[in-house]
């Protein structure tokens, strides 16, 4: 039998610790680089001044009303506060509440929270977004209650249990990954027919009206490959610019509750595989403007 010296001891206990250590740093890299980028949360769960801007200091603290005809969703503060916020929330309680959508109490969390999607999210991806969630700085911001005028389903689907990693060897797979689970690009530019994503017949086609202020509502872009009403048109580099830099082809500026400012900092090759699977999409006549 192999002798354990107390050196030896200690070589392979800091082995193991660094381990551990350098495995939490890419696990808060990870998040950081989902939730700064496609995953982008904060674009409904950080908190807005009057314009409309983020207001600096309280990333993830809510606060937000999305008001709809059947509900007006107050968006809560996701900060580790004790008190205000999701801090004496365990990580499995989070995972959860971003995948079930369900909170620790039992109570179901509702829409425009987009579960059709987060559903799909890999273990480790909504670990990483739960490590980046643990390390933003507590704000203690009280946000009030949801109302919800139409019947919450009893659940957002059945336990979503364990989800695999999807692997960015395959282009078109990995962006149809961040364009659903991750990013919801397919929420956002997907219409509703009759209180229901029409994804059967109409993902991609745009036309979901969104309420982003008193005075506005604007409607989504059809972004399947229809030459005409959508995006199939375009080069791959103007789609590159509308995800990232929120212009179009010809110039104007997209509204920001787009979130380019978020995806800005996606990497070239996520923005290529967004693109690469946006190619794959079955063009749909659709013209919302
Ligand atoms: C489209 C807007 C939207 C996006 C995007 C979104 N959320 Fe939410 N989220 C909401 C709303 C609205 C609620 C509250 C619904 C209610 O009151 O039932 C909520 C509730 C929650 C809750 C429950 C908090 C509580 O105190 O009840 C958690 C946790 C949460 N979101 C985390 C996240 C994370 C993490 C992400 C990104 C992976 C995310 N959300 C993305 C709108 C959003
Ligand atoms: C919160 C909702 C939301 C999300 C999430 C979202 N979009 Fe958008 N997107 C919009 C809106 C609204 C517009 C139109 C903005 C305007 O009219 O100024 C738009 C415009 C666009 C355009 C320009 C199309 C045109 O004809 O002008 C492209 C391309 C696009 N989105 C792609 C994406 C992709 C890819 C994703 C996911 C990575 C995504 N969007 C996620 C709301 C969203």
């Amino acid at each position: 039998m192999a002798k354990l010296t107390i050196l030896g001891c200690i070589t392979a206990l800091l082995t193991i610790l660094g381990a551990i250590s350098s495995h939490a740093d890419t696990l808060v890299e990870r998040g950081a680089y989902l939730m700064n980028g496609i995953v982008a949360c904060g674009n409904c769960h950080n908190t807005r001044g009057p314009e409309g801007r983020f207001v600096e200091g309280m990333e993830l603290a809510g606060g937000m009303v999305i008001a709809e005809k059947p509900f007006t969703a107050l968006v809560p503060n996701i900060t580790p506060d004790m008190a205000t916020g999701i801090g004496a929330w365990s990580n499995a309680e989070i995972i959860t509440a971003i995948r079930d959508g369900r909170r620790p109490d039992g109570s179901l969390i509702g829409p425009p929270m987009p579960f059709s999607q987060y559903r799909g999210m890999s273990d480790s991806d909504v670990k990483a977004i739960v490590a980046y969630l643990r390390q933003v700085p507590a704000v203690a911001n009280k946000v009030g209650k949801s109302e919800y005028r139409m019947e919450l389903p009893p659940a957002w689907g059945p336990p979503v249990g364990s989800v695999a990693d999807v692997s960015t060897d395959d282009q078109i797979a990995y962006g149809g990954y961040m364009a659903g689970p991750l990013g919801h690009c397919i929420e956002c530019h997907t219409p509703m027919e009759k209180g229901r994503f029409d994804f059967d017949n109409k993902a991609f086609a745009g036309g979901l009206h969104l309420p982003v202020g008193p005075e506005l509502t604007l409607t989504t872009a059809n972004i399947t490959q229809d030459k005409e009403t959508g995006i199939g048109a375009w080069s791959d580099a103007e789609i590159k610019a509308a995800i990232t830099q929120g212009v179009r082809p010809n110039g104007a500026q997209l509204h920001p509750i787009m979130p380019s400012g978020f995806y800005a900092s996606m990497t070239e090759a996520d923005v290529d595989a967004l693109v690469a699977f946006l190619r794959t999409v079955k063009p749909v006549v659709n013209a919302v403007r």
